[in-house]
């Protein structure tokens, strides 16, 4: 009887597995005292919790043990860290291995790498360290003048509902992994990224080859602006209506995506394109050598989103994108460079380039 019921639960747990695989939520697991904690009162005395580069004893918002950088930037020696028995994913990081795919905050304080800079990344503000040479997205209006103040989530921030008064609230629980192509709420899209469709790697490519990886969503034409305030503003919050991640980045870096700035959608362009395809012919069609192999450091994203991370690249099908070049917390490069474009050694300077401008070496 015992071993019938097991059946039955083992069919229709599989069933479910069959009829919903991509609504499959990564919902959290593990105790909840794992993470949150009911009176911050354990034996009497007010329990740690993690805040950015200490612990402290305060009470947190949804009785929570850390603030987002608590959990998710611990300056320890792994890109996952193990948070109370949590496999957590670290922004900021010491690990000499390499980092998780939106790179490694700690490169701008200069906790790893070749040296603090602050054109290394975006400085997120609850790191403490605010940008020195910029005072507003470069390519924006900015009309609330939230100016460089940019937040891990919020209407200044990337992750979660970009409204006044929200954030991530409501998420973590409901996350949804894998592939992403609803993406009408924060936690459907790829990494709280609202609106942002895509495939996200399980581990966030802390294991990464040329078949195991994210996969970035794109299209075959930018935004168009034209006075059209919706290609941002939703009523629900900011996020790019084109569902793409260089449209996610245009939200705030508009003069750099949309057709009007950039040339329109074909050559010859005024500013480097992105979401547009990389064509079929002349040089791009060797993109990075025989058989177009998937290069790690200039990346490609696909206009359908597909079930399984590809390991080859399609000239006249996939686009270039603001993650071709960029990372999109920071790197060991001026400018978030995905590799030293400012190298004084041409080969390394055009490292990247060249691996789609096949010709120009
Ligand atoms: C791995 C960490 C983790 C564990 C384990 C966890 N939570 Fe949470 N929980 C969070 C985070 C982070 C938030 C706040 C951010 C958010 O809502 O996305 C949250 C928010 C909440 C909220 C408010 C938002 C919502 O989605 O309703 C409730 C209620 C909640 N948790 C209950 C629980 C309960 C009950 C458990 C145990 C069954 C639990 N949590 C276990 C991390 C965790
Ligand atoms: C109590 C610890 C905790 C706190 C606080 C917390 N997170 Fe998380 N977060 C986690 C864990 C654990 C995961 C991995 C599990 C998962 O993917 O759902 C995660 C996953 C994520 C992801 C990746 C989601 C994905 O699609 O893979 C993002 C982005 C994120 N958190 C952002 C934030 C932001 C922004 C905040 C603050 C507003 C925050 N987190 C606060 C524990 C926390
Ligand atoms: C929420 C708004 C916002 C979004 C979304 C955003 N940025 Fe930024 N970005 C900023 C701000 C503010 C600055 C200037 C402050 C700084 O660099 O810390 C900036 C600076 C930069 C810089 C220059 C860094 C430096 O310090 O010189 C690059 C490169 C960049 N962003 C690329 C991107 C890319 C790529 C994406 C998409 C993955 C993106 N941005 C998405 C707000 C944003
Ligand atoms: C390319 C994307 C984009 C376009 C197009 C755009 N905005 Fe925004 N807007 C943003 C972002 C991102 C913010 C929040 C960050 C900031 O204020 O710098 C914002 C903030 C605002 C704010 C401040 C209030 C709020 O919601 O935060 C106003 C008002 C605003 N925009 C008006 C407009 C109007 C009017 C238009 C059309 C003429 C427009 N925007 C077009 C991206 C855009
Ligand atoms: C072909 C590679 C490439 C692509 C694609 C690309 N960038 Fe850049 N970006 C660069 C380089 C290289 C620099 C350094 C400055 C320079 O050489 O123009 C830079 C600089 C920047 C800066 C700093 C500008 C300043 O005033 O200091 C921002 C912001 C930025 N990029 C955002 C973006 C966004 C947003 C996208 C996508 C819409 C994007 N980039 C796509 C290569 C690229
Ligand atoms: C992921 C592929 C990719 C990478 C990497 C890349 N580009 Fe491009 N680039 C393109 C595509 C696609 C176009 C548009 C081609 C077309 O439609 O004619 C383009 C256009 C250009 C143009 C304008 C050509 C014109 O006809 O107007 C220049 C200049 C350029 N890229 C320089 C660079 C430089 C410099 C780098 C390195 C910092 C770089 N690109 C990296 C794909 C890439």
């Amino acid at each position: 009887m015992i071993r019938l019921k097991c059946y039955i639960f083992l069919l229709a747990f599989i069933l479910v597995l069959t009829l919903f695989p991509a609504d499959i939520p990564a919902v959290i697991t593990g105790q909840c005292s794992e993470c949150h904690t009911m009176h911050n009162s354990q034996n009497g005395a007010a329990m740690v919790s993690y805040v950015f580069g200490a612990e402290t004893t305060d009470a947190k918002d949804y009785l929570l043990v850390g603030t987002c950088l608590g959990c998710h930037a611990q300056g320890g020696p792994s890109m996952v860290a193990n948070v109370n028995g949590i496999n957590t994913p670290q922004v900021y990081h010491t690990d000499a291995t390499g980092d998780l795919a939106g790179g490694n905050f700690a490169y701008i304080l200069g906790t790893k790498g070749s040296g603090a800079s602050d054109a290394k990344g975006h400085n997120v503000v609850d790191f403490g360290n605010l940008e020195d040479t910029l005072s507003s997205p470069p390519g924006h209006h900015d009309p609330d003048g939230i100016g460089v103040n940019i937040t891990c989530a919020g209407i200044a921030g990337c992750h979660g509902v970009r409204k006044s008064g929200s954030g991530i609230y409501g998420n973590h629980h409901r996350n949804v992994d894998g592939k992403l192509t609803t993406a009408d709420q924060a936690y459907n899209s790829y990494r709280f990224l609202t609106g942002v469709k895509g495939l996200e790697d399980a581990d966030w490519e802390k294991t990464i080859s040329v078949s195991d990886h994210n996969e970035y969503y794109g299209a075959n034409t930018p935004m168009t602006y034209s006075g059209n305030c919706n290609i941002c503003h939703n009523p629900s919050g900011i996020r790019p209506s084109n569902n793409t991640m260089s449209g996610f980045c245009g939200t705030c870096h508009r003069n750099f995506h949309v057709t009007d700035q950039i040339g329109g959608t074909s050559s010859p362009f005024t500013r480097h394109p992105t979401d547009v395809i990389l064509p079929g012919s002349g040089e791009y069609a060797s993109y990075n050598g025989a058989g177009n192999p998937y290069s790690l450091v200039a990346r490609i994203a696909r206009t359908t989103v597909p079930d399984v991370p590809g390991d080859t690249v399609n000239p006249g099908t996939d686009v270039v994108m603001c993650l071709s070049c960029h990372a999109a917390h920071a790197t060991d490069n001026a400018d978030m460079m995905r590799w030293n474009y400012k190298s004084s050694t041409l080969s390394t300077a055009i490292s990247g380039c060249n691996v789609c401008h096949t010709a120009k070496n």
